[in-house]
């Protein structure tokens, strides 16, 4: 308030202040009347009542689009991802054969993972599906086809690598099961009727000494993923859903040596990517050393 140096005593300041606040001559309060203020105070409050209904009306509109059991909008990955099982810190499964400690984990993490595969679990929550067709369960328009059943895939499947007659999955005669599963992706049919989706693994292309690994097994055999398993329809629509497994058994390894192992899923319809963009996509790749000594 005090303009061009003007000097002003504290008592005059004190004075400017109070009649700012409260002038009784014009009945101001802050520099306004009462129906200034009570102007302004409807203005705002009608403005934030805008603003919120804005905001409701959006987000109901939004809500109404979206469907419970799919998702609206879809980074649709043309290859899923595939992953490993056991998986070690950082993809590795390197043990010693004769150390009952350093495989033990594996053998453990396994059968965790198949323990909802057993046979007896599969028949109780799933359903005996035609083989080597796409189990096709589609909605009639608004009419939700839903809970979708799922097929059994039986812990049996695996054969060797089922844990069924070998309770160490191969881990402690250095001839290890590795199995590859394959990321879920909503509405994916991939492969065709002729050649559903396999895996294949060897030695990674940079290494290319196939004579490190000889020769593998795949459990089911041909390394297939039945198009029964296909499409898949969501958490929510299809309650017991058993991603299908394909397992791969190391049958003659070079021991004390790392190998860089690639598995990658074959099929029609999923174009191995060379992008970068995802190194998962259509591929898992991990190490492998034995020790034997
Ligand atoms: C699965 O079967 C194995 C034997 O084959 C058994 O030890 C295990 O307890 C079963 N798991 C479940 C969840 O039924
Ligand atoms: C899975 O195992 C159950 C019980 O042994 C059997 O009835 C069923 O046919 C099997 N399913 C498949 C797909 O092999
Ligand atoms: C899922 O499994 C439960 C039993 O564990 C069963 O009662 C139910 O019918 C199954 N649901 C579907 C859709 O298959
Ligand atoms: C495995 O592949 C071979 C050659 O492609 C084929 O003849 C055979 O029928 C396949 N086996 C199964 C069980 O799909
Ligand atoms: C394992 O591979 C080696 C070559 O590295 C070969 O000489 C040997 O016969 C193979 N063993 C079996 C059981 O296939």
């Amino acid at each position: 308030m005090a303009k061009d140096g003007q000097k002003k005593t504290c008592g005059q300041v004190m004075g400017e202040w109070k009649e700012f606040f409260w002038n009784p001559r014009t009945h101001e309060f802050m520099g306004r009347t009462a129906s200034s203020w009570g102007l302004i105070l409807l203005f705002y409050l009608v403005f934030y009542i805008f603003l919120a209904g804005m905001f409701v009306l959006t987000m109901y509109v939004m809500l109404l689009t979206l469907d419970d059991y799919k998702p609206t909008y879809q980074d649709r990955l043309a290859t899923p991802g595939m992953m490993i099982r056991p998986k070690g810190k950082a993809l590795e499964i390197t043990y010693n054969i004769h150390d009952t400690e350093s495989w033990d984990m594996y053998v453990k993490a396994l059968d965790a993972f198949l323990a909802p595969y057993n046979n007896s679990e599969q028949a109780m929550n799933n359903k005996d599906c035609p083989q080597d067709t796409y189990f096709i369960q589609e909605d009639a328009g608004e009419i939700r086809n839903n809970p979708k059943r799922s097929c059994q895939f039986n812990r049996t499947a695996l054969k060797e690598c089922s844990g069924e007659n070998d309770p160490y999955y191969g881990y402690q005669a250095g001839q290890p099961c590795v199995l590859i599963k394959l990321n879920r992706v909503i509405g994916l049919m991939p492969g065709s009727l002729e050649q559903p989706p396999y895996v294949s693994c060897g030695v990674k292309k940079e290494e290319k000494d196939s004579s490190l690994i000889n020769s593998l097994s795949y459990y089911p055999s041909n390394g297939t993923f039945n198009l029964m398993y296909f499409p898949y329809y969501g958490k929510l629509a299809q309650v017991n859903y058993s991603q299908p497994l394909v397992a791969v058994k190391f049958q003659n390894v070079t021991f004390n040596t790392d190998i860089n192992i690639e598995c990658k899923i074959n099929s029609g319809a999923l174009v191995s990517p060379t992008s970068e963009r995802d190194k998962f996509a259509g591929r898992v790749s991990f190490k492998l050393r034995i020790d034997n000594d």
